[in-house]
């Protein structure tokens, strides 16, 4: 079945429906969901999620644009909440240079990005990495950690890539998977649908990102995991092989990461 590495379910977009979304999934070929905080407020809902849900796991952090809220004491309650039995990883945690633009505000991004990384180590989790507008920076900082722990196997996912095929080769080279989510279906997604082209079908995971980023031909609707078939089918046809390989290929990544 379909592995969804990625989901926001506790989004207020599914506050009418979550329960019938999530119950229907497995009539529609998804069998496992990590679902992403990106805030302590989020994180907690993951949690509340995988404990209501056999089939749904949790990763606690927070995002790049919501760093507003992290401090010592939220640092340590993650910390505390890593030893959940389902929570599977840290994220999600990284760089936006997208939206915030101010050099003291990037500043401070690095500064808890490595902080979660960190954090990440110690509780040795894999790490779910937003990296936007900011590449450079992030590889910068993924080689620094690399450098302080060498020892890292499976250190996690850059999630919703968007960077160059070459880049996606050196974040495979340090032990990172790639999340390819409704982007690759997308008419404009020349240079993802290159990158798929370029790497290795065991380094790719997949996800929706949902609510947001709805493949074609849903673009612009609430995304969900039953949309999936659609990024699974476009892999497949880059890649020359069947739907059925990609599904179970990507699904042993994704348990291997997340060590399920
Ligand atoms: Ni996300």
């Amino acid at each position: 079945m379909i592995f969804e590495t990625h989901a926001h379910y506790e989004d207020s977009r599914f506050s009418t429906d979550r329960d019938e979304v999530l119950c229907s999934l497995a009539d529609k070929g998804i069998g496992t969901v990590v679902n992403v905080g990106s805030s302590i407020e989020t994180s907690k809902a993951c949690l509340v999620l995988a404990d209501t849900y056999d089939f749904v796991y949790a990763a606690i952090g927070v995002h790049p644009s919501d760093i507003d809220c992290l401090n010592e004491e939220n640092l340590f309650w993650m910390k505390k909440q890593a030893g959940h039995k389902k929570v599977v990883a840290i994220g999600e945690i990284g760089l936006d240079y997208y939206w915030d633009k101010e050099p003291a505000v990037q500043q401070a991004q690095r500064e808890w990005f490595w902080r979660q990384l960190e954090l990440a180590y110690e509780v040795d989790l894999p790490v779910i990495i937003h990296s936007r507008d900011a590449a450079e920076d992030t590889m910068e900082i993924l080689k620094q950690f690399r450098r302080e722990h060498p020892d890292v196997e499976s250190p996690g996912v850059v999630h919703c890539y968007s960077y160059s095929p070459e880049m996606a080769q050196e974040f495979i080279k340090m032990g990172y998977y790639i999340g390819v989510g409704g982007v690759v279906t997308f008419k404009n997604a020349k240079k993802l649908v290159k990158t798929v082209e370029a790497i290795p079908l065991d380094r790719i995971l997949v996800e929706t990102d949902c609510p947001y980023m709805a493949p074609e031909p849903h673009r612009g609707e609430r995304n969900a995991s039953c949309y999936l078939p659609y990024v699974v089918n476009k892999i497949a046809s880059i890649k020359g092989i069947s739907p059925e390989e990609v599904e179970s290929q990507t699904e042993i990544n994704a348990k291997r990461m997340y060590r399920l």
